[in-house]
């Protein structure tokens, strides 16, 4: 693989001024601002170095990967004993560190990066965040791209204002962004500063806890080279954003890790440490998880009432408009799948659980295998414990990272309305299997949603739905302790209380919110990473009103979110009708519904 890098070789010299007693000067207002009244010695004594920044960094990371990587622009080169060159570094970059705050001077008028276009074939021409290209340089980048067909173009995009770059925009296959989102397929798109370091904030741990290691300048450029050597490697998105958070994590600087040393991290990472970040980022604020994991059963009645064709095409299709909805990522953290969307394409060839994974959408799958009845008994428990194992192994290797399993209850009362089901027995050994199920998801590195549903279905009133899930929820906490099953790496989905749906004193909004507040504050554990809700036959507007009523009554010691499908799908459902000509209106009522549930998180 033979990669030419477009962007400008820096030189970056750090200046640490904490030492200085006098860092500051005042105004005759009282301003105070920084002294740069201090003299060559002093800069000498008081820790000077100099490394190389810009698209050095790029040709460091690609070189380190074992890949071919070579620097217009320069003569800079990779040796065994780091980068070397014979020519003086043209442009310079100050970096100041006062007060564990670091300042970047660099010259307003940057050099140009000087594009002329090859002779030899290049698999990749990567445009580095540093590249500053005249317009004479975009067309030739341009002409030597539809002249040589199979190269492959990749863009930092630093500034989405820059108009010279952005008319090469169109002919990338993969651009990296650090604000604003340039208008291309999702899967074509990687939010460098919130993603390549995945779940932390570089701002935060970069620039000044590491500042004497690493600048978050180069931070973006690692992440990114790291992001890209990995991709053309062939690894798999997500493997690749975690070798690119490995290498901002463990680089010093112009001393970034080679492929061994990256693997041998992402081998050793803590399972424990993983299975957490992951059960955060499900539930992070303002966002829920969408359900699209109905059964082959499930999905067919619904298809059934509308007379549309059961087929394995419709049922891709149907799925695909969920995916393939504008802003999605800005409204849900993760999907549920079932197993046949798993191994589903979307429609550029990505298989789906690629596809939201490139989206920023964490992918999961239901795992249990329905629901069968105890001997003798109306009351169900769920199966698929057998072959569970191997079957999360295999989800595991597809990058699928969480699991689903629900148990399901039915309240029945007599006829004065005293409480028959479920039993003792029922919950005891739903909690059991739950709990089991839980502990195999975090030894296969799945997090677990436990979801013990008490079903709308019923006669019964929202004291009697608070009495008994509490009562199932104690249980399935006592089983999951039991079976040593990390809280703060597992989530719980549960039906919100109210009455039942036969129940003629339907329960309001307020009753909801403050009943299921009461519910979950004395019956769930405090190390718990999250609660999810299911919306279980609601109608949206009533899960939707629900919801907010629930989020007012907080702050809860967990986040609180929607994990609904009914309630986000249906009106999607009707508008497509099984006809890819409503896709689009589809896809509205499922954002209308997206946005209507994000809001009420917000009261
Ligand atoms: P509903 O929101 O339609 O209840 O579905 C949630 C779910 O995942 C049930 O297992």
């Amino acid at each position: 693989m033979n990669i030419l890098v477009v962007g400008n070789c820096l030189k970056d010299i750090y200046l640490n001024l904490d030492s200085r007693t006098e860092k500051f000067e005042s105004d005759k207002n009282h301003t105070k601002w920084l002294n740069l009244a201090f003299n060559a010695e002093e800069h000498f004594f008081f820790n000077r170095e100099s490394s190389f920044g810009g698209a050095a960094v790029t040709l460091e990371v690609l070189s380190r990967l074992g890949l071919k990587a070579t620097l217009t622009n320069s003569d800079l080169k990779m040796t065994p004993d780091g980068l070397v060159t014979d020519q003086p570094a043209k442009t310079y970059r100050y970096i100041l560190i006062a007060d564990g705050s670091p300042c970047y001077f660099a010259p307003s008028s940057h050099e140009l990066t000087h594009f002329a276009t090859p002779d030899d074939f290049y698999d990749y021409v990567y445009i580095d965040r540093s590249a500053r290209l005249s317009p004479s340089s975009i067309s030739k980048i341009s002409s030597y791209l539809d002249l040589s067909k199979n190269t492959k173009l990749i863009i930092y995009l630093e500034n989405q204002n820059d108009q010279n770059l952005n008319q090469l925009v169109p002919q990338a296959d993969l651009v990296f962004y650090e604000t604003k989102k340039p208008n291309l397929p999702p899967e074509k798109l990687i939010h460098v500063s919130e993603t390549c370091l995945s779940y932390q904030n570089i701002h935060e741990k970069v620039s000044v806890e590491r500042i004497d290691v690493l600048t978050h300048l180069s931070a973006y450029s690692i992440a990114a080279a790291t992001v890209l050597g990995s991709f053309i490697l062939g690894k798999s998105v997500e493997e690749s954003l975690r070798l690119a958070r490995i290498n901002v994590e463990n680089s010093f600087l112009n001393s970034t890790l080679n492929l061994a040393e990256l693997q041998e991290i992402s081998d050793k990472a803590s399972p424990e440490e993983n299975l957490e970040l992951i059960a955060a980022n499900l539930v992070l604020p303002k966002k829920g998880i969408l359900a699209a994991d109905e059964s082959g059963g499930s999905i067919h009645k619904k298809f059934e009432q509308l007379n549309i064709a059961d087929t394995y095409e419709n049922r891709r299709d149907y799925r695909n408009i969920f995916f393939t909805t504008k802003d999605l990522e800005n409204h849900v953290n993760g999907i549920i799948l079932f197993d046949e969307t798993a191994r589903q394409f979307a429609d550029n060839g990505q298989n789906f659980v690629d596809f939201l994974i490139s989206r920023r959408i964490i992918p999961g799958i239901k795992v249990d295998q329905g629901l069968e009845k105890f001997e003798n008994s109306e009351e169900t428990y769920t199966k698929g414990l057998e072959n569970l194992d191997a079957r999360l192994r295999e989800y595991y290797r597809l990058g699928l990272r969480f699991a689903k399993w629900r148990a399901a209850f039915e309240i029945r009362l007599d006829e004065q309305g005293h409480i028959l089901t479920p039993t003792d027995h029922a919950i005891e050994e739903n909690a059991r299997i739950l709990a089991e199920y839980a502990s195999a998801c975090q030894s296969a590195g799945l997090v677990p949603i436990v979801e013990p549903e008490l079903v709308y279905d019923g006669n019964y009133d929202i004291n009697q739905s608070a009495l008994i899930t509490g009562k199932i929820l104690d249980e399935l906490f006592r089983k999951l302790a039991d079976y040593h099953v990390n809280l703060r790496a597992c989530i719980l989905k549960v039906n919100m209380i109210l009455a039942g749906k036969q129940q003629e004193q339907q329960s309001t909004p307020e009753e909801v919110g403050k009943k299921t507040a009461e519910i979950l504050k004395n019956h769930i554990p405090e190390d718990l990473a999250g609660v999810v809700f299911l919306s279980g036959g609601q109608t949206p507007e009533q899960a939707t009103n629900n919801l907010r009523e629930i989020t007012k009554n907080g702050p809860y010691p967990w986040p609180v979110t929607f994990s609904f499908a009914r309630a986000l799908q249906d009106p999607a459902l009707y508008a497509w009708n099984g006809d890819n000509d409503n896709t689009e209106k589809a896809r509205q009522a499922f954002l209308d519904r997206l946005i209507a549930n994000t809001e009420a998180l917000k009261e």
